[in-house]
Parts: C-alpha cells; sequence; structure tokens
C-alpha cells in the first residue's frame, strides 16, 4: 500500500466494538443489536447478530453488504420500523421506540405520494407537523431549489424523471429537518449519469446543511464516493466485518490509487463477486 493511500484510510481500531466501549455522545448508538425474523410457520431468520456501532454528527456513513446481509434490517431498526429482538438502538439520547420526524427516510422505490404534487410532497411532513401555509410554502421553495426542482413544484410524480422523483424524495426527507437522514439503495434504480448527478448534489447537501446520514448501498463505487466512514457488514448472520475511516480527498476519482486501493479492499472484504 502505498504511503498517500495508507493515509487517507484510517482504521477504527476497534471494529466490533462492545456496546459498553461506545461513545456516550454518538448520535446514534445500536447497542449489541440483533434481529431475528420469525414466520408464521415458526422458521427463524437471524438477520444481524450483535451489532455495535456509534455513528457521530455529521457523519456520511455508508453500510456495504451483499444482499442479505442485513443493511435494510439495521436501517429500518435506526428508522424505528423494525423494533431489534436483542440490544437497542439509541438516537439522540433516546432509545428508539418508533418512527420519529427526527429521522428523514429516502428509499430505492421514492415512495412518492402519486395524488400530490411536487410541493403538496415535500410540505407533506410540515403540514403534519402543524407548521403554517406560509412557513411550509417558505420551506418547500427552499428545499426544491436546493435539489435542482425549483420549476417542478406543481408537476406530479408521475411526470417526473426516475432520478428527478428521487430528488423530490430528498427534499421531502429533509422537510421536517431531521438530525438523520437514513438512505437505503436510493440511486440503485437509477442510471449511471443520473446516479453521479445525485451523488454529488447528495455530497453538497451534506456539506450545507450538515446532516448526518446512514446511507446503504452494495455498490462499492458509490460507498467509497460519498462515505466519509464504511462499515462492510457480511451475511449468516449479519456482522460488522470492516470499520473504514475514509478521508481521500472530493471529489474522490475512481482513477486515483487511494480510490483503488480501498476498493479492492472492499471488495475482497465482501467477495471479489460484488465487483461492480
Ligand atoms: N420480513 C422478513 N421475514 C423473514 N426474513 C427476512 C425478512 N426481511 C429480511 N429477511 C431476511 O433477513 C436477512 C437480511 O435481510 P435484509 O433485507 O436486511 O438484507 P439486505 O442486506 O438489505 O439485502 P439486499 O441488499 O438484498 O437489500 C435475509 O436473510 C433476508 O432473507
Ligand atoms: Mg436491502
Amino acid at each position: 500500500m502505498s504511503a498517500a493511500s495508507s493515509a487517507a484510510v484510517i482504521e477504527r481500531p476497534t471494529p466490533s466494538a462492545a456496546a459498553q466501549d461506545l461513545p456516550a455522545s454518538a448520535l446514534i448508538r445500536c447497542e449489541a443489536v440483533g434481529h431475528v425474523y420469525r414466520s408464521t410457520l415458526g422458521d427463524e431468520t437471524q438477520a444481524l447478530a450483535s451489532v455495535s456501532l456509534a455513528v457521530a454528527d455529521g457523519e456520511f456513513l455508508c453500510l456495504l453488504g451483499p444482499s442479505g446481509c442485513g443493511k435494510t434490517t439495521l436501517l429500518n431498526m435506526i428508522a424505528g420500523f423494525v423494533t431489534p429482538t436483542s440490544g437497542r438502538i439509541v438516537v439522540g439520547g433516546r432509545s428508539v421506540e418508533g418512527p420519529s420526524p427526527d429521522r428523514g427516510l429516502v428509499f430505492q422505490d421514492y415512495s412518492l405520494f402519486p395524488w400530490l404534487t411536487v410541493a403538496g410532497n415535500v410540505a407533506f411532513g410540515p403540514r403534519m407537523a402543524g407548521q403554517s401555509a406560509a412557513n411550509r410554502k417558505t420551506l418547500t421553495a427552499e428545499l426544491l431549489e436546493l435539489v435542482g426542482l425549483g420549476a417542478a413544484a406543481d408537476r406530479y410524480p408521475s411526470e417526473l424523471s426516475g432520478g428527478m422523483q428521487q430528488r423530490v424524495a430528498i427534499a421531502r426527507a429533509l422537510a421536517t429537518d431531521p438530525a438523520v437522514l437514513l438512505m437505503d439503495e436510493p440511486f440503485a434504480a437509477l442510471d449511471a449519469m443520473t446516479r453521479g448527478a445525485l451523488q454529488r448534489q447528495l455530497l453538497e447537501i451534506h456539506e450545507r446543511k450538515r446532516k448526518t446520514i446512514v446511507f446503504v448501498t452494495h455498490n462499492i463505487a458509490e460507498a467509497i464516493a460519498l462515505g466519509t466512514r464504511i462499515v462492510v457488514l457480511t451475511p449468516h448472520p449479519g456482522r460488522i466485518a470492516e470499520d473504514i475511516r475514509v478521508d481521500l480527498p472530493r471529489p474522490r476519482r475512481r482513477t486515483s490509487n487511494g480510490f483503488n486501493t480501498l476498493y479492492e479492499r472492499l471488495a475482497a472484504a465482501i467477495g471479489v463477486d460484488m465487483a461492480d
């Protein structure tokens, strides 16, 4: 490994830290969380086993791993949609008991409300929270500008491309001003060019809004392009295999030595057939 690449990638000393070793100041603490799915026939699948993970305020954490390693399960537990069957999750000092506007969500399938306009979708959360019409209008305009969709406010989701729909979904997730943005393979269905554009936009949003982001992907290059930190999960049951802080300079060029060194290391960690 060259001096430049080793300086760019700093390993965490304790990738599989015990829950009691997690820093108390972390915004998100996954304390030895596990999850076992039980089917109606009584079959059990252990999706995750004792994952301990602390995410600091402002971090852009990419959860990387092959299909079935438990990425979505972990994200859904942080979101409050899935309850851990062991351990617990604490966000902002509070044990997660269910979903909260403090955790914004963006999924792969856009999941916009088709009967609402773009502006209506973005204003939905603030409307539920009882914000005034004037506040909603200002906020919606600001967020649509932020994602480059100022001119599309009155259109309906069905009139937008996939990339545009996903930008609306990001604006909608930001509308409740959540401390944390949880994203599950949000760009997986997009073509490479649109995906690159949305990645750059998300980095800008992270920079400007200083949100903490947990971003699930099985795309190695995407994790390196985005993350300030990459946590690799391996399956059966899902566990943390690697926890790497990424200090490569931005923009991160695929052709740089640091990028390639890290790519190969991550590909080895999750299996060479994962190389994309
Ligand atoms: N509702 C469910 N009932 C039973 N088993 C489930 C359920 N959801 C997920 N699983 C199992 O739990 C494991 C982890 O699934 P999960 O969806 O979290 O993986 P993932 O890493 O997000 O995969 P992918 O990359 O394909 O989205 C898998 O073995 C999966 O089959
Ligand atoms: Mg998944």
